[in-house]
């Protein structure tokens, strides 16, 4: 069974169909690519499926349940967890902060006790410290604990965002653009960490990224979006070779294959 699915997903900005009757599905251990030229309603589905926004038609389901109407909040709790395609980092806490803010859906913690008056008793919770600092060593950031999270470079950044979302232990994560604006070295660290998670902790995971080359080596199936619409979907090799997936990105980005 597929751990998320959609139907007839759609979502609509005035008259902009920027997700439009889209039927897809995860399964469980699966690393997904969602490609698809600038505006093809990428981020817009990541939101759907978070909660971020509201769909205006379509359904989700999570699990064999309909989580179309449940606050995005709820959705966490269920194990749907986030890494924007900017980075949401909170600029006045450290680097293990931040990973213990998002650490709080595995305390008896809520999150408004955690980010406002309870760091301090967080902070004293051994089992969640010694968890966040492990997803730390995780992404490379072991000894970046104690800097402050906006002082790091910008894929530091973004591997401190995947600690973040991890920290909830989430079943499903969601990717978009982790690679944008990384260098070489940063972009092979980034992909390192995406395969160990899902090669040893199984996470299910959504990416959506402009570098194909790099889905091309990440997913074993990938969906091409177009002006919100599933334009096919396969291996990332099938999509990147059909006729349809290259007319859509000439004049957009052609030179990402
Ligand atoms: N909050 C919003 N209000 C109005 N229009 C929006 C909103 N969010 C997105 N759009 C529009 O919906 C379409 C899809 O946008 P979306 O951000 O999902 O694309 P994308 O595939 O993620 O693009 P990119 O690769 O550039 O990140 C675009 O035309 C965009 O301008
Ligand atoms: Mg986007």
């Amino acid at each position: 069974m597929a751990l998320l699915e959609t139907h007839a997903l759609s979502k609509n900005f005035g008259g902009l169909a920027a997700v439009s009757d889209l039927d897809l599905a995860v399964d469980e251990g699966e690393i997904l690519g969602l490609i698809g030229p600038n505006g093809a309603g990428k981020s817009t589905f990541l939101n759907l499926i978070d909660g971020t926004l509201r769909a205006s038609g379509g359904h989700i389901v999570f699990r064999g349940r309909d989580i179309t109407r449940y606050s995005p909040h709820r959705r966490a709790g269920l194990g749907i967890a986030r890494v924007f395609q900017r980075n949401a980092l909170f600029r006045s806490m450290t680097v293990l902060e931040n990973v213990l803010a998002g650490s709080f859906l595995h305390t008896d913690h809520g999150p408004f006790s955690v980010l406002v008056r309870s760091l301090d008793h967080v902070r004293k919770d051994r089992e969640v410290m010694a968890r966040c600092m492990d997803l730390l060593t995780f992404v490379g950031l072991q000894d970046k604990s104690h800097m402050m999270a906006t002082s790091l470079p910008h894929g530091s950044q973004r591997e401190l965002c995947v600690a973040v979302a991890l920290a909830s232990d989430p079943a499903v994560l969601l990717l978009d653009e982790p690679l944008t604006g990384m260098n070489a070295e940063e972009t092979a660290s980034m992909i390192e960490i995406i395969k160990t998670l899902n090669r040893e902790k199984g996470t299910t995971t959504i990416v959506v990224e402009h570098n194909v080359k790099a889905v091309l080596g990440l997913c074993a199936r990938a969906v091409v979006l177009n002006y919100g619409q599933k334009l096919i979907e396969g291996t990332p090799r099938e999509c990147v070779a059909d006729p349809a997936v290259i007319e859509a990105y000439l004049g957009a980005d052609a030179d990402v294959f």
